[in-house]
């Protein structure tokens, strides 16, 4: 059977739908305004240089975070999401990313959410743009209290100075691959979120995956389109030395 693209889109939308947590709450809109803005994040000035074996060996979920700084972040997304290679092609290039992707799609894109002022970043919801290696400021206003509602563990907006949400481009996927790519989409995003747990431990951070969360807030939140799903979260921060999680 032979579906056209916006016939994949709706049957798609349904299945997420019906897949989603929908929350305690109704859906309230949240006190953020929308905004524009670009923001270029200075260039890493740190490497994830600890050997591959050394970083597998001390990662954790870690809960307790103190303050990011603006090089952390941007060594992060750089290392763990940025630019790879440049594949030759008719058009020019296609870039490839630090993680695979199924076909080599952008098919995930990552929304850091500033719940802590860093230094020359001001607390707002966030698209990161790898190529350029810059943050577009998409929303600002109450952040914190907007992510709280968004969270089966509430706790994290309160703790954590970053929340990295990797969202998936339904469209990216779809008007190449058929629906079950669906499922390749949270594929990709674990992909994602191992570099990030990998590159956070070898930058000496600490973070943990969340999957808890309540789709549809977090995507208003975001302000997201209709081709645009959150599939996992990522919180980030810099290490607490005072006790060590087991
Ligand atoms: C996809 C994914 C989603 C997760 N979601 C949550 C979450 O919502 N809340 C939480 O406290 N931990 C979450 N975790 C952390 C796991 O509980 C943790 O990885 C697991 O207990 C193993 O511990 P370790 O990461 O320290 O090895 C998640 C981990 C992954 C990989």
């Amino acid at each position: 059977m032979t579906h056209t693209v916006a016939d994949r889109f709706d049957r798609v939308r349904a299945i997420h739908h019906a897949l989603t947590d929908t929350g305690p709450e109704p859906l309230r809109s949240v006190h953020l305004s929308d905004a524009a803005e670009t923001l270029t994040l200075r260039p890493p000035t740190r490497e994830p240089a600890m050997p591959l074996h050394a970083a597998l060996d001390d990662r954790r979920s870690r809960y307790d975070y103190a303050p990011l700084d603006h090089e952390d972040l941007s060594a992060l997304l750089r290392w763990a999401l940025g630019p790879q290679r440049t594949l030759p092609t008719a058009g020019g290039g296609h870039r490839m990313s630090m993680h695979p992707s199924a076909g080599g799609l952008a098919s995930t894109t990552a929304f850091p959410i500033v719940l802590r002022h860093i230094d020359g970043i001001a607390e707002g919801v966030y698209q990161f743009d790898r190529d350029a290696h810059q943050l577009l400021r998409r929303r600002e206003g109450d952040v914190r209290g907007a992510l709280t509602r968004c969270l089966v563990q509430p706790e994290f907006a309160e703790r954590t100075p970053v929340i990295i949400v990797i969202v998936g481009e339904l469209e990216a996927t779809l008007v190449k691959y058929s629906e079950r790519h669906y499922r390749t989409l949270h594929v990709d995003a674990g992909l994602a979120v191992a570099n990030l747990y990998l590159v956070a431990t070898a930058l000496d951070l600490a973070c943990c995956a969340i999957s808890g969360f309540y789709d549809d807030q977090l995507a208003e939140t975001l302000s997201l389109s209709e081709s645009q799903i959150p599939l996992v979260a990522f919180a980030v921060g810099a290490r607490r030395q005072v006790r060590e999680q087991r």
